[in-house]
């Protein structure tokens, strides 16, 4: 009697470990999802039409992103996909809206890893390539390399015939007049709103493949030569499958200093922290020392994270376990 109990409990416990194998299965196998953010920063003079304009750039791209996922395709994909939109819109600190730095010029910084196996690809200080984000991909599928600057880097797009644009294609009244502002306070401190502004993406797919991209004008009036977070691995840009990825937008002399997106996936690898602590608790930290800025992040079963320090973040996320999100403050 007692042998026949024993062995039903023991069948019972069989069929529940297979049955939570199997659900643990499914449930990581069908997360997908995205998060973007088109960057933090002093957002509170936007008008009514200018927000909503951002928004529903920042819809449409979701939908599209989210669409590429959907139907099967990769993270890297849809991340490469997603801030292409951005760098195309002039919204946007990146590609066509970068702002311009001391000498009136845009150089731009870019940078995309694979969380499937940490393969990574950036470049910075370019000044005449349409879609830093797609040249970035370029350096790390078709060179031995991680980061290419400068001219090195264009040569490199000439060479591969990745989209090269006129200068000119940069050009913005609105930007020039902010940099003028910006010179004119150059003694005032409180110019926070010309030192931020990045658009980034993150994103977990079908095959639980984590990837992160981001991209930036970098700050209004930078010291040319100046390269901020975003074409730093670990700084700007991190992407580690099962654990998670981040895409930073902030003061980037602070969030390479802080080593952010790295960070983010270190305290979740190491000491257990979900992911909500763990990127809220960064961002927090970062307060204190007066680093202003915001990530988003993704982990393995598309929980997603978007916090800020700084009075509004451009973000949105749609994943498969949650609706679409847009939104500014
Ligand atoms: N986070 C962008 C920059 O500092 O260049």
């Amino acid at each position: 009697m007692l042998g026949q109990d024993y062995q039903i409990r023991m069948k019972l416990k069989v069929l529940f470990l297979i049955l939570t194998l199997n659900m643990s299965l499914i449930t990581s196998a069908e997360s997908f999802g995205i998060v973007v953010h088109g960057g933090a920063g002093v957002l509170s003079g936007l008008s009514i039409e200018r927000q909503q304009e951002i928004e529903n750039k920042v819809k449409d791209t979701l939908i599209s992103a989210y669409k590429i996922l959907e139907d099967g395709g990769s993270s890297m994909d849809a991340v490469e996909f997603a801030v292409s939109e951005f760098e195309d819109s002039t919204l946007f600190n990146a590609g066509k809206g970068s702002v311009y730095n001391s000498d009136e010029v845009q150089e731009m910084d870019a940078s995309i890893m694979n969380g499937a196996d940490r393969s990574a690809g950036a470049v910075a200080s370019v000044q005449i390539i349409k879609n830093p984000i797609k040249l970035a991909r370029k350096v790390l599928e078709e060179t031995d390399h991680v980061l290419l600057v400068g001219r090195g880097a264009e040569i490199f797009a000439k060479d591969i015939e990745e989209t090269i644009v006129d200068r000119s294609y940069f050009h913005s009244e609105k930007n020039l007049k902010r940099l003028k502002k910006a010179k004119k306070r150059i003694s005032d401190n409180n110019i926070i709103e010309d030192k931020i502004g990045t658009v980034g993406a993150v994103a977990l797919d079908k095959n639980g493949n984590i990837a992160a991209a981001t991209s930036t004008g970098g700050m209004t009036n930078k010291m040319p030569g100046r390269v901020g977070d975003t074409p730093i691995i670990g700084s700007g840009t991190w992407a580690q499958n099962d654990v998670c990825g981040v895409s930073s937008t902030g003061h980037g002399e602070f969030f390479i200093k802080y080593q952010v997106a790295k960070e983010v996936c270190t305290r979740i690898e190491y000491l257990n922290e979900t992911l909500e602590k763990a990127s809220s608790d960064i961002i927090k930290e970062l307060l204190k020392i007066d680093a202003r800025g915001g990530i988003i992040a993704i982990d393995k079963n598309a929980n997603t994270s978007m916090p800020f320090n700084t009075d509004g973040m451009i973000r949105g996320s749609f994943t498969n376990k949650s609706e679409l999100y847009v939104a500014i403050y």
